[in-house]
């Protein structure tokens, strides 16, 4: 689109990102922001989680996911570049445009895809969804992961995503949904725990349950042809590679990492939070097994 500004490459100055400062900075939340209550924070554990996660469904989650030679891709929330990564890798010609409100999360997403795909053409800037820098129309593509979940009004943020869409071209969301999390051995206390993190983020303004509505918040923000698939990952020891990178190392941290806020707005005693995260800890080793389900939309902006 005529006013994408030319990819640069990763390794050269961004344009609007200068973000090295030690505290985390973030553009100011929009309307429909949850926040910068963003529940999961941005710990440097967090940073290490989410690459964990991105690599573990790389194969799973981008599957169909490619994009042209020189077209214009917008990734809105790209966090620490985990998905950024795996989008470069499969369109290494397309143009992206990588945004997020934390400078902090920009920083580590440039020194991530310099190390992991350099020479990759992304830009990056700091912005925030509800107050994107772009003319309408600028991008051919938008792709979006894990975000949607974290906002009060997904369908404004949608809104937003679909304006600066060119008509006709495609928006990608990745979300989760915890309701499709069940294991064994099976625990009460295991689900409980899972339970107060769908609390907690409902608190936050967000929702932990999102996937399962892809469908009808894609049609209310205007989109046509939504196409909702589920991406199931099942591990068991038939799939270590999934027990670890997937239950061990990014579900159940995920979890694990809101104990103090679970603790302190009453949700579970001390003792049963730490029975929870013991008796999901044994779904990802020996017998245990684990499923959850993504959910992967691709809609149009109506040309
Ligand atoms: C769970 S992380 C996901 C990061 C990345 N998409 C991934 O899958 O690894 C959510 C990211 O969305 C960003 N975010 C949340 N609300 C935002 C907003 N209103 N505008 C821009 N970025 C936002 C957060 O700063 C965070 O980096």
């Amino acid at each position: 689109m005529d006013t994408f500004t030319p990819a640069t490459p990763t390794t050269s100055t961004s344009t609007t990102a200068t973000p090295t400062t030690a505290t985390p900075t973030t553009a100011t939340p929009g309307p429909g922001s949850a926040g910068a209550g963003y529940i999961h924070g941005y710990s440097e554990r967090e940073a290490v989680r989410l690459g964990d996660q991105a690599n573990a469904l790389a194969d799973l989650l981008h599957a169909g996911t490619h994009y042209p030679a020189g077209s214009g891709v917008l990734e809105i929330g790209c966090g620490v570049g985990a998905q950024t990564v795996h989008l470069v890798r499969r369109s290494p010609e397309a143009r992206l445009m990588a945004v997020d409100r934390s400078a902090e999360s920009l920083a580590a997403a440039r020194a991530r895809v310099a190390e992991h795909a350099p020479g990759a053409l992304v830009e990056w800037r700091q912005a925030d969804l509800f107050d994107l820098p772009f003319a309408e129309g600028e991008f051919d593509h938008v792709f979006v992961c894990f975000v949607l979940e974290h906002l009060s009004d997904p369908i404004a943020g949608l809104e937003r995503l679909r304006r600066v869409l060119r008509p006709g071209g495609s928006l990608t969301v990745i979300e989760g949904d915890h309701g499709s999390a069940f294991f064994h051995p099976d625990s009460a206390l295991a689900r409980a725990a899972i339970d107060c993190q769908a609390r907690l983020q409902r608190a936050a303004g967000g929702d932990a349950l999102l996937g399962r509505r892809l469908l009808p918040l894609l049609r209310g923000a205007g989109f046509e042809r939504p196409n909702v698939r589920p991406c199931t990952v099942w591990a068991d020891r038939n799939r270590p590679e999934l027990m670890t990178g997937f239950t061990r190392d990014t579900f159940i941290p995920a979890i694990a990492s809101v104990r103090a806020e679970a603790l302190a707005a009453g949700l579970a005693s001390a003792e049963d939070w730490d029975r929870g995260i013991v008796e999901l800890r044994r779904t990802a080793v020996g017998e245990g097994s684990f499923h959850y389900t993504f959910f992967k939309a691709v809609a149009h902006r109506p040309a």
